[in-house]
């Protein structure tokens, strides 16, 4: 059975670290984490004056070779920083699979770095990630995710920003986030009307492990494919969070089962175990089961 979707097919976004590209040790450390995807950082996490080192220590970094299933992404500077479009003409050329671009605004903040790659011949592979990260983010998020259903959009994923959006709108940092919520749901709404993955903000206080597992089960909760990373200790409960339960898994096989039946083959509900079941719990049972197996291929703990 094929996975009936509009999102593309499964890929493993459970865990995304951010990686400095100017720390040669976290760069080196890379190689033998878990995560899922890396975001290697060229925008706040490396000072103005040390960009251009920074840019050249992760091209050469690049150049190494990756470990199998690791999804490599680079955010960049925006093009209004006056970085940004250095950043692009290094790597336009570079193996690696996204850009994320910061602090996305508007439609046009994704066409122009859409059309820079297409003007530079950049592979259709290559594509782009955005952090939604200010209040005119938030507020034109439906408008933005549009724009990865247009011709060369090559838009797939929203991060929302929780650091900026607390700094633009003055709302403190709370267990729980429950002023964020509202935005946050607004961003993965915005995301899912275009079939894009949304990766949960990132939460700073690494040493907090408690408090960290409860806003990963938030965010799974809230429905979120992964969470943005800052350290590697965040790696392990993320992968779990985010992973299949093996109760979901037993379920999602019940339903596969029950529709393969030849009973069944030609009804669109049915009656599971008392509980009404019908062809769209299929596709989800399906697209989890497809879940299971990746990671159970990619040998990561969950
Ligand atoms: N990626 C890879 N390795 C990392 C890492 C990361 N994001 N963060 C820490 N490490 C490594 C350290 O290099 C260290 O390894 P080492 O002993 O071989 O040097 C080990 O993990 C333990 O690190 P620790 O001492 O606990 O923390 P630290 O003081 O070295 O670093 C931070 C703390 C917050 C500065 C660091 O985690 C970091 O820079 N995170 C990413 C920040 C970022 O990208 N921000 C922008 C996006 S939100
Ligand atoms: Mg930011």
């Amino acid at each position: 059975m094929t996975i009936p979707s509009d999102r593309h097919p499964v890929r493993l976004r459970r865990s995304v670290l951010c990686v400095p590209a100017d720390n040669a040790r976290a760069l080196a450390k890379v190689a033998v984490l878990e995560c899922d995807a890396v975001i290697y950082d060229l925008e706040d996490a490396v000072f103005p004056e040390g960009k251009a080192k920074a840019r050249a220590m992760l091209v050469a970094h690049l150049a190494e070779k990756r470990r199998p299933n690791l999804e490599v992404v680079v955010r960049i500077n925006s093009l209004s920083s006056g970085f940004g479009e250095q950043d692009l003409a290094a790597l336009v050329s570079v193996p690696v699979d996204a850009l994320l671009l910061p602090k996305v605004e508007s439609p046009q903040d994704i066409q122009a770095v859409a059309d820079f790659l297409s003007d530079n011949d950049a592979p259709e592979t290559l594509r782009l990630w955005a952090m939604i990260e200010t209040p005119r983010g938030v507020l034109n998020a439906a408008a933005i995710a549009e724009t990865g259903r247009t011709r060369g959009g090559r838009l797939d994923c929203f991060v929302p920003g929780t650091n900026d959006l607390r700094k633009e709108t003055g709302v403190p940092d709370a267990p729980g986030r429950p002023y964020l919520v509202p935005w946050l749901m607004q961003i993965l709404l915005a995301a899912r009307g275009s079939g894009l993955d949304v990766i949960d903000a990132v939460f700073n206080d690494f040493r907090d492990g408690q408090g960290y597992e409860a806003e990963c089960a938030q965010g799974r909760a809230m429905g979120f494919d992964g969470k943005m990373l800052i350290h590697p200790a965040q790696i392990g409960p993320a992968n779990d969070h985010f992973g299949v339960e093996a109760s979901a898994l037993a379920e999602a096989r019940l339903v596969i089962d029950a529709f393969a039946l030849a009973e069944n083959a030609d009804k669109a509900v049915i009656n599971l175990e008392g509980r009404m079941v019908e062809r769209l719990h299929l596709d989800q049972a399906l697209r989890l089961s497809a879940k299971a197996t990746a990671i159970r291929h990619k040998g990561t703990r969950a």
